[in-house]
């Protein structure tokens, strides 16, 4: 399989980069800023809220805010969480271009993550995404846990199939892959993919790798030779969730363009105003830049 020519990338650093930061909760202009930035690079689909509970993750509780105070560029889609039909109350009166919702292939993930099982997680996102589409706002769909689970360990490919194919099934126009704790390795990452690519057509999914074990990288490179085209990353590898335990951040944004391009392929990102954007944001969280990219080309970039 050859690979894509091109790959759309999926900005997570305002919502799966800021949810789990420690210590006082980000200001609102901060988090705008960031989004202002991340558009300005050239990224066409940043996640930029996420309407759960505020007293389940505090970091997130500005979402209305934050959706009101950027500067919507034409062209990029602003998406946010839904867990449910309130989330998807406030996604809608804050004009979110895309919402999601957030499923897991582990049981015990679930209920740690969103308090409910998987079927009534799926009983609970089916009107989501009905009343999403009915106001022709599409919905994407997230797998936790695919590669494995923090409190179950090993996850079968096939309980990520069935998870997928129920999101797909549904009514989600794209289901991302989510390695929450970054445990994959690149074969791993090719037998799950194939056993969901079974279910649900290979351009209709994501790969959503935290780089937790520093295989992100490689598990990328793995999906993208069998025709993954739609990668989510974080700039200066913000993030983590904050109910599985020991979940570093998702893969570097600048480090999957630096690979990207490496390969040929486009993805209409500039690299020069993506690393002056992680080091922006790493100023201001007062915070190491995990991007290696980031790193290298510090100072050639502001
Ligand atoms: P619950 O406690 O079972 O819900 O939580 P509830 O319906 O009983 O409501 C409890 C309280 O929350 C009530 O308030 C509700 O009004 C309020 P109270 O009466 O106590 O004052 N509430 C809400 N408030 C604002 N927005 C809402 C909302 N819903 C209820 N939407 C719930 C269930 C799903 C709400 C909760 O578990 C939750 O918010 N979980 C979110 C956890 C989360 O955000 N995790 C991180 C994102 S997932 C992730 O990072 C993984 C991903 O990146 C992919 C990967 O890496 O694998 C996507
Ligand atoms: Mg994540």
């Amino acid at each position: 399989m050859a690979f894509p020519k091109q790959v759309r990338l999926v900005e997570m650093s305002p919502r799966d980069g800021l949810q789990n930061e420690p210590g006082a909760v980000i200001a609102t202009a901060i988090k705008t800023g960031l989004i202002d930035r991340l558009a300005d690079c050239g990224l066409s689909h940043i996640e930029a809220a996420s309407f759960v509970s505020p007293k389940w993750v505090p970091q997130m509780g500005d979402a209305a805010e934050v959706m009101a105070g950027i500067n919507r560029r034409p062209g990029v889609r602003y998406s946010a969480l839904t867990p449910n039909l309130k989330g998807l109350e406030g996604a809608i009166a804050a004009r979110a271009d895309e919402v999601a919702v957030f499923g897991a292939a582990s049981e015990s993930f679930t209920k740690k993550n969103i308090n409910c099982t998987i079927a009534e997680s799926l009983e609970r996102f089916a009107p989501v995404v009905e009343q999403a589409r009915s106001h022709g706002i599409p919905v994407r769909g997230y797998v936790s846990t695919v590669m494995g689970c923090p409190y179950e360990g090993d996850i079968a490919p096939g309980q990520v199939a069935t998870v997928a194919r129920a999101l797909y099934d549904m009514g989600c126009h794209e289901i991302s892959l989510g390695d929450t704790i970054g445990v994959g390795t690149p074969l791993k990452a090719k037998r799950m993919l194939e056993a969901v690519a079974a279910h649900v057509p290979m351009e209709k999914l994501a790969a959503h790798f935290h780089d937790t074990y520093g295989q992100a990288l490689a598990n990328l490179y793995a999906v993208l030779e069998e025709g993954v085209a739609v990668i989510d990353s974080s700039v200066a590898g913000l993030g983590g969730c904050p109910y599985a335990k020991g979940a570093s951040g998702n893969v570097a944004t600048e480090d999957v363009l630096y690979l990207l391009e490496g390969l040929g392929i486009r993805t209409g990102v500039d690299l020069h105003r993506l690393v002056a954007t992680g080091n922006w944001i790493c100023q201001q969280l007062n915070r190491h830049n995990g991007s290696k990219v980031g790193q290298a080309l510090v100072g050639n970039c502001d």
